[in-house]
This record gives C-alpha cells, sequence and structure tokens, in this order.
C-alpha cells in the first residue's frame, strides 16, 4: 500500500494501491474523476469505465464527498495535473460509503466551528496542524539540546499565578480549586534539583473578551531556569524564537506556503530582537498616534502601533511594578519597575511571551504577597521555596497559538487548535 505523495515520487506506469477519503468527485462521461487524500497530501484519479469491471465503475459513482475508498492504477505523468501526476484507476471499492458530508462550499465560521470534528479533515485544518505539530518539536528540540528536563506539572491548583480575575474555579470534592493559569510556580519547584527545567501544558483563563487572540484554554510552553537574571532570560527567548521559526523556513517551505505564511518576512527573525522599556514604548505608542498613560497595559491597538512594520519581534522590558504579577523582581534602578518582558510579534499579531527575573529572597516575597493582598495560606508551598537554598532565577511562558498564529500568519488564534475554547464555544 502506497501513501498519495509515493504517487509523485513514481514512475510513469507503475501499479500503486491507495486508500483514503474522497475529497473531491465529479462524473463526465464515461470517466469519474475523483481526488483522493490522505494524510500525505490529495492527488486525482480517474476513472474509466472501460478499464475498470462493471462493480468498480458502479462504486465509482455511487461515492459522497469523504466516503472512505480504496483505489489501484497506474502513475500517468500529465503536466496539468496538481503536482503532476494522476492515477488510472483498474481497480477501485468503496470502505464505507457513510451519508452526505455535511460541510460543502461556502459556510460560515460559526458553523464550520459546529462540525469542528469534521471539519479539522479540510486541507487548511491538516495543514495548519501539521505545522502546529512541527512547530512544537522544534521547541522540543531546543530545549532538549540545551540540557532542559520536561516536566509535568498538576493542571488542579489551589494558587493563582496571574491574579484572581481569570480564574476558573472548580469544586474539588467540596473544597475550592482551579484549573492553573500557568504552571509557572511549579515549574520553580523544579529548578531546585535539575535547575534548568519547562513544562508544556495546558494553561486555563476566564477570559470574558473576545479577541482574536484570546482562548479559554491554549497550550503553555513555560521554561524556568536557576541562576538566569533577565538579560539571560531574554537571551534565551529570542534564540528559541529563532531556532524554531528557522528550522520551518529552511526544512518546511511548501507547508508554509500552504498554510499562508509569510517565509520571505520569517527570514529576517534572527536574534538580536529590539528591545525597548516599558517607558520608551509608552511614549512611541503616543508618538504614533496611540494615546495612553504611563501605568496603562497595552492593549491590542497599542501593540499593534508598536509592532506595525517591524520584521522582528519587540521586546518591552521593565514595566511598572503595580500592573504585572506579584512573583516578579524589582528593578534595582527604580523601584517602580520590574525586570520583565514581553515579546510582542510582529504586525500585531500581539504578545507572544511573558517572562521575568523572579523574586528569589523570602522577606521580598512575603512584602510583595501582602501588597497583591493574597492568601498566605494558599502560597505556603511557594514561600517555601525561598526558605531553603534559594537561588537568583528566572523563567517565561510562551502561549503556542499565539506563537503558531504569528508564524502561519493566521487571522484567528481558534485556527492554531484543533477544539477552540472561548467564552462562547465549549463544544463540540
Ligand atoms: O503573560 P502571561 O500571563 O504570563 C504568565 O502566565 C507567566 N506566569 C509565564 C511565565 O513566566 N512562566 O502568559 C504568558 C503567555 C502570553 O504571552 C501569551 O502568549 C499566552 O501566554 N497567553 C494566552 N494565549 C492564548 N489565550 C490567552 N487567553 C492567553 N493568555 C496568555
Ligand atoms: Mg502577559
Amino acid at each position: 500500500m502506497q501513501k498519495v505523495s509515493d504517487v509523485f515520487k513514481e514512475k510513469e506506469g507503475r501499479e500503486v494501491a491507495l486508500r483514503g477519503w474522497v475529497y473531491r468527485h465529479r462524473t463526465s462521461g464515461n470517466i469519474v474523476f475523483l481526488v483522493l487524500r490522505d494524510e500525505s497530501g490529495v492527488v486525482q484519479v480517474a476513472i474509466k469505465k472501460d478499464k475498470v469491471g462493471e462493480k468498480a465503475w458502479e462504486k465509482a459513482n455511487d461515492v459522497y464527498i469523504e466516503s472512505s475508498v480504496k483505489v489501484k492504477g497506474r502513475v500517468k505523468k500529465d503536466e496539468r495535473a496538481p503536482g503532476g501526476a494522476e492515477i488510472e484507476a483498474s481497480d477501485f471499492d468503496i470502505i464505507h460509503r457513510g451519508e452526505p458530508f455535511p460541510i460543502s462550499k461556502d459556510l460560515s465560521e460559526e458553523f464550520l466551528l459546529d462540525v469542528r470534528h469534521l471539519w479539522l479533515r479540510s486541507q487548511k485544518m491538516t495543514n495548519i496542524m501539521k505545522a502546529r505539530g512541527l512547530i512544537v518539536n522544534y521547541l522540543r528540540e531546543f530545549f532538549d539540546k540545551k540540557g532542559f528536563y520536561e516536566l509535568p506539572p498538576p493542571i488542579i491548583t489551589t494558587s493563582g499565578c496571574e491574579g484572581g480575575a481569570t480564574l476558573f474555579e472548580l469544586n474539588y470534592f467540596g473544597r475550592k480549586a482551579y484549573l492553573t493559569q500557568s504552571s509557572q510556580m511549579y515549574a520553580e519547584v523544579f529548578i531546585f534539583a535539575l535547575e534548568k527545567v519547562y513544562v508544556f501544558a495546558p494553561s486555563f483563563r476566564a477570559e470574558k473578551s473576545r479577541t482574536v487572540r484570546h482562548l479559554a484554554e491554549y497550550w503553555h510552553l513555560e521554561p524556568e531556569m536557576a541562576f538566569f537574571d533577565h538579560k539571560m532570560n531574554m537571551e534565551l527567548q529570542e534564540e528559541m524564537i529563532e531556532y524554531a521559526v528557522k528550522n520551518m523556513v529552511e526544512n518546511h517551505p511548501e507547508l508554509l506556503l500552504k498554510c499562508g505564511a509569510d517565509a520571505e518576512a520569517l527570514k529576517k527573525v534572527k536574534a538580536p530582537f529590539p528591545r525597548m522599556t516599558y517607558e520608551k514604548a509608552v511614549e512611541e505608542v503616543n508618538a504614533r498616534g496611540g494615546k495612553m498613560e504611563w501605568g496603562e497595559d497595552f492593549g491590542a491597538d497599542e501593540e499593534a502601533l508598536l509592532t506595525a512594520d517591524l520584521e522582528k519581534p519587540l521586546f518591552v522590558e521593565k514595566y511598572p511594578k503595580k500592573i504585572k504579577a506579584f512573583y516578579m523582581e524589582e528593578d534595582p534602578h527604580n523601584p517602580e519597575l520590574v525586570l520583565n518582558d514581553d515579546l510582542l510579534a510582529p504586525k500585531g499579531h500581539g504578545e507572544i511571551i511573558g517572562g521575568s527575573e523572579r523574586i528569589w529572597e523570602y522577606d521580598k516575597l512575603l512584602e510583595r504577597m501582602k501588597e497583591h493582598q493574597l492568601d498566605l495560606k494558599d502560597y505556603e508551598w511557594y514561600l517555601d521555596l525561598r526558605k531553603y537554598g534559594s537561588v537568583p532565577h528566572s523563567g517565561f511562558g510562551l502561549g503556542i497559538e499565539r506563537f503558531v498564529k504569528w508564524v502561519l500568519n493566521l487571522k484567528h488564534i481558534r485556527d492554531a487548535i484543533p477544539f477552540p475554547r472561548t467564552i462562547n464555544r465549549v463544544y463540540p
């Protein structure tokens, strides 16, 4: 049994056997033209009445889009056929005819989301999911080469990491618990034995906003490194992004093209990335026609102003302490700022990474947690980490779907994940 992609490598006249699904189907007199798809691609099959048995001919006329089928035939080189070859069938059979497929042309986005379990078979979604898988592989490969360990965090927790507003609460045998917002605090646990680690797990955010870049459930890659300062943290981030993008551009140009990515633009994504302080970024936003004050956070519009004509992602660093999470180390030169960075993707794709140096001393952390009015009993274990052999450390979180959205140039983040969860969708 061959695969569709083999057909294009085979010589004229070679006999092949394929199985897959009917992608397109039309009859023209005594020929059925059928486009067959499998995991590896699509190929045209010509089934001629006088070249196949009577049964096979009947069946070839009796399929639906998405019926599963088997074909035998010879490779015929043809310049006009997509990929330069087609199959001239000698035999044809149906595995499962099924029912008429509910997806045809010109259906609304909402309908396609309702039948997401079927729409995932489309060439569009298939290509995106292939690319997503490769991107994740390259990210893992990067950390593997650097000597990082991967560990699994818990998903059900009692301590929020990024503020109470977006926590999903659940009833845990009568006690209050949450779906994790970020696995960072658990990644911090691991560095005291393994030094350089990452966790790759879903994070959950009860985001009430309907935007093209917010999911309620997303995949989060969170490296954490002992003895790394703010600067080393940013250098690791840009090296990681460069590695994954470079490998996609060099090894999968055709797939990128099919996904609608701008491979030429991606070739320019090389470290170092530009860096700008928060303060400077606010000035830039205002200079470019935006309107914001020191102490406000950037929204989608402001991020778009900052990154509209960039070729590489932009680091915005050293935000006001008052708008950032409790665990971030203070800037030694200015107690109002923290040693953090947000990495903004070019062309308004928005923030793909949030990272920081962490407060590593017990007294400072306790004080900051009190300022943030956290319920200390939920965080005792986290404070413990600063009691026994604490070390300076840093880490960051990359939102996989945000990254995929930028690399593949997708309009909406929901297409970067098979089953998007948003404020108005939890089915299928
Ligand atoms: O900036 P965030 O909230 O940072 C953290 O959670 C840190 N604890 C990470 C760390 O230091 N280990 O989230 C990190 C990234 C964002 O930059 C964004 O890419 C992604 O997670 N993200 C989302 N992606 C999709 N939908 C959402 N609702 C997201 N919220 C954050
Ligand atoms: Mg952030």
